[in-house]
Order: C-alpha cells, then structure tokens, then sequence
C-alpha cells in the first residue's frame, strides 16, 4: 500500500485527514515535508507542488488539485504520463454562484455608487430597473460558470454564456469561438470570468474586450489573475468605458500593498474567497481518486494535460 502527500500552503491537512480516513481507514497521509521515503508516495495531494517539483516520486500514480482551477501547477512541470485530477465540490460551486450573484446585483441596484456617494454625504437617486432588462455574460459556463448562469437566470436576468466548444442551455444564449466571446461582450452590461487560466485565455480580458462591451459596463473577474489585463483595466475605468470592476483574483496573491488597484474607487477587492472547497464534501471524490489511480482506472474530475484544463 502506497502513502498519500499532502503537499499545500493554503490547506490545512489536518482538516482533511479524519475525513478521508473515515472513507479509507488504512490510508497513510505525509504532509511535506515529511514524507519518509519517496518512493513510498503514489499519490500527491496539492494546491502547489513543493519548489524541487514532483519527479522525485517515481511511484506517483495521480496528481490530485485542491482547488478546482490546476494553472497553479504548472501542467507543463508534472511529471508527464501521470494523470491529474482538479476538485468539482457542491460547497465550492455554490459558493462561487452565490458570490456572483451579490457581485452582479451589486451593481444592477447601483450599490457600488451609493455607498461611493454616503461617503460623500450625497443623496442622488438612480431610478431602479428591473433584473429581466439587464443581460449578464459569463466567460466560461463549465461547472462554476454553469451554475453561476443558472443562479443569475434564477434571479431574473438574461444571461449569456461563452465556451470553447458550442453549448445548448435552457435560458441562456450561448456563444463559442473567438469572434463570440465580442458577440456576447456586446451584449453584456455585466461580464464575468469563469474561465480556466490557460494560454488561450491568458490576457483575455483586456482593451479588445472593454471596448465591445456596453458603455459603462461591469466586469467580475473570479478566474485567475491572469485573465486580467492590469494596464488596460485602469484607463477603462477612468475613461468611463468601464463602470466597476470585482476583482477575487490577481496576478500577484496577496495584492502588493503598493498596487495601483487598491486606491482606486470603482475597483472591489476580495482576497481571492469567492469559493472555497471544504474538505468534509470534497473528502470522498478525492478518496475514490486515490482508489481508481491505484486500481489503474481513470480520475474522477480528470483533467485534459493538453488542453490546460
Ligand atoms: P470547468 O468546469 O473546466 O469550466 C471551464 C469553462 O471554460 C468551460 O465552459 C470551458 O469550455 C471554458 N473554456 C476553457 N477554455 C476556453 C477557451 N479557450 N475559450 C472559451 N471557453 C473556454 O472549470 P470550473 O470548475 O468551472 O472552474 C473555472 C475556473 O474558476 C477555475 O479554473 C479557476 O481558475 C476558477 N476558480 C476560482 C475560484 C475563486 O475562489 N476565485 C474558485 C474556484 C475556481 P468547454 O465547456 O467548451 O470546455
Ligand atoms: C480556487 O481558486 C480553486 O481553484 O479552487
């Protein structure tokens, strides 16, 4: 019987152990640094591999992700041949849906100028209008973004969808391609990244984007950091092309005390907690994964190396 790693500076492992061991009693779980002997380990739990990388785990069977995006692991530097899986959690996902929603409404119900204007002690109203009148984009409508459009459809807006491959979803109009990610931008008062970090969508939220969408619009990023064009993102805003923008994720975590975007007033901050997986529900796939990788069958969640996601 092989030994687990646990390997993460984020995750705690001592949340994850009396779950995982009540599913699986035998199950040796080592936390990085100590891990005995490498060859002892098949299966490696992480949020980031440690800095020497994987290789030195000639047994490995499974890299598992603790989170549900892998770009941290830099696919590219795993051990080739060896299959990796990412987390698809009901706790994360629904807290990602919900944390978009409040972004979204946030701004439907102009929120983000009254609590600008209560600072300024300024009585100025915005005359509501009603969520069927507004249409939300969501880059990406995989697991997160799928229950994200559907919470937003829920709630009463029209909501869009862009994704690699064409896509049919009640409710919701869907766009793929390189030319629909501008169709829907065009369309979306509200834009949210959803999407994996790969090179394809490195950068994609940028000035070619801004520009197609709505006067005044809103973006969300709770991607990656580097979805997020930095320079182009201020200009936007200051120019007025941009209304707002939520931003969870950042090229640098945590955010730089010097960054520009801390100062700025139409930028929120949240220090990348949109979602959050708990061990407790995330616990059983991961211990099914560690049972398939040694049994030899394919991962639950398994990821495509070669499409980065
Ligand atoms: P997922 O199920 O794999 O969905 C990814 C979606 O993005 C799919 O619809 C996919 O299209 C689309 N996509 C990928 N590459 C694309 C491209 N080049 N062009 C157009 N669409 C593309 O992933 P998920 O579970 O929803 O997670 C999405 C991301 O959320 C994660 O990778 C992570 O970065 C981020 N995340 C953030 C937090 C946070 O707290 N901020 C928490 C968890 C996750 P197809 O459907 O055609 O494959
Ligand atoms: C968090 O960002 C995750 O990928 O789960």
């Amino acid at each position: 019987m092989g030994a687990v790693l646990f390997c993460s500076n984020l995750d705690d492992p001592e949340e994850w152990r009396p779950p995982m061991t009540r599913l699986m009693p035998d199950l040796e779980l080592r936390v990085y640094p100590d891990f005995g002997k490498a060859e002892d380990i098949d299966v490696a739990m992480v949020w980031r591999p440690p800095a020497e990388g994987l290789g030195q785990f000639k047994s490995l069977k499974a890299i598992l992700s603790l989170g549900a995006g892998v770009d941290q692991l830099d696919l590219t530097k795993l051990p080739p041949g060896v299959p990796v899986a990412r987390l698809v959690d009901d706790v994360l996902t629904t807290a990602m849906a919900e944390y978009c929603l409040l972004a979204a409404l946030r701004y439907h119900r102009r929120l983000d100028v009254y609590e600008r204007n209560s600072r300024l002690k300024k009585w100025e109203y915005h005359i509501p209008r009603p969520a069927s009148q507004r249409t939300v984009g969501v880059l990406g409508i995989g697991v997160l973004g799928g229950a994200t459009a559907a919470k937003l459809k829920a709630n009463g807006f029209k909501v869009c969808g862009w994704s690699r491959s064409p896509k049919s979803i009640a409710g919701v109009e869907c766009f793929s391609g390189t030319d629909g990610i501008y169709k829907m931008a065009a369309k979306s008062e509200i834009v949210i990244c959803l999407l994996p970090l790969t090179s394809e969508t490195r950068g994609i939220l940028d000035k070619k984007l801004f520009d197609a969408m709505p006067q005044g619009s809103y973006l969300v990023n709770v991607g990656r950091g580097g979805h997020l064009n930095e320079d182009d993102l201020l200009p936007a805003l200051d120019s007025g092309r941009l209304g707002g923008a939520t931003l969870d994720v950042f090229q640098k975590e945590p955010l730089p005390q010097e960054h520009r975007f801390w100062n700025h007033p139409q930028i929120l901050i949240t220090p990348h907690v949109a979602s959050t997986g708990g061990a407790e529900t995330a616990a059983p796939q991961v211990v099914e994964n560690i049972r398939r990788a040694r049994a030899g069958k394919p991962l639950l969640n398994q990821v495509d190396r070669t499409k980065g996601y």
